[in-house]
């Protein structure tokens, strides 16, 4: 391997600490950083993701309160727990993880959550900002921890061609609107493929910066990345595998070996983008507590 490993581990644990820092100094003036996280049914991965969230908080000093609800929640049942957590005065921040069961109206669902407590950065009013440029918008963990990891790997993304393998609302959209503001972190030539793009690996070979979001085990091949390219892998697949334990392996959408040797950097999977979204969305529940602090 001759590609640069960036340690998520290591960049969300230093994260982590300057958020603990933040909520100790705003401890002296009586306000505890408070996250709410809901869960609707039982689904596997979202149930990690939630206990680590829940984790990462309470170790940053920040109060936790999980919410599990049975998969067969109404919406209406849902939307009135929103309004709760609303209304809660300890609550700075909350989410809804996601995905919701599929009789579920996700979209009313993130409508409902006040925008100064959406630090998932989900509800339209957040994401008018950010693609406004208004930096009181949240931004959305994940692509948010991507950029974080470049700037902070000195990776420079001014005048760079980042290119974006995936059009979710949760990375793929938010990346690029992120990598498109001026400033740090941004100041990209951004392209957005998907699952409709002609000749995605033509494009994904031009990139500077290859962000692969598209949830498909090892989609990116060698052959798709120019040597030199930086490489971020946001995917997180379970692969059957019965040499192992629990029957299955975690992978990213990247082939890592060949791609990795290479690129000039590439995250690994698990340790490279995960640990950094949950940094990330600490940071924008000290946001959130910051933002009732100032009225
Ligand atoms: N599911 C996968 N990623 C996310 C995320 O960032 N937030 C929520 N709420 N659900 C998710």
């Amino acid at each position: 391997m001759t590609a640069r490993l960036l340690d998520g581990v290591a960049m969300g644990r230093a994260i982590r600490q300057e958020v603990a820092q933040d909520v100790a100094r705003l401890a002296q003036v009586g306000i505890k950083p408070g996250l709410a996280v809901v869960l609707v049914g039982e689904d596997p991965a979202s149930q990690v993701y939630v206990r680590s969230k829940g984790k990462a908080c309470e170790e940053a000093g920040m109060h936790s309160v999980t919410i599990r609800l049975p998969a067969t929640t109404t919406q209406a049942e849902l939307l009135a727990t929103i309004d709760k957590l609303n209304a809660d005065p300890a609550i700075h921040g909350m989410l809804v993880q996601l995905p919701l069961p599929k009789a579920m109206n996700s979209e009313q669902v993130l409508r409902r959550i006040d925008p100064r407590k959406d630090v998932d950065g989900f509800h339209p009013e957040n994401v008018g900002k950010l693609v406004t440029g208004d930096p009181t918008a949240f931004r959305p963990a994940t692509p948010y921890g991507v950029q974080q990891m470049l700037i902070r790997s000195g990776v420079e993304t001014k005048g760079a061609h980042a290119v974006i393998i995936g059009r979710s609302n949760i990375v793929g959209k938010p990346m690029a609107n992120l990598l498109i503001q001026q400033g740090p972190g941004g100041d990209a030539t951004v392209t957005v493929c998907h699952s409709r793009t002609r000749d995605l690996p033509a494009i994904a070979r031009q990139a500077d910066i290859l962000i692969a979001a598209i949830g498909k085990a090892e989609f990116v091949t060698a052959d798709m990345v120019r040597p030199g390219a930086v490489v971020i892998d946001v995917g997180i697949n379970r692969v059957d595998d019965p040499t192992k334990e629990k029957g299955y392996r975690l992978c990213g959408d990247v082939a890592f070996e060949p791609v990795a040797a290479i690129a000039s950097a590439i995250t690994p999977v698990p340790g490279g983008v995960g640990p950094m979204t949950i940094a990330m969305l600490l940071k924008n529940t000290l946001q959130a507590a910051e933002l009732t602090r100032a009225g």
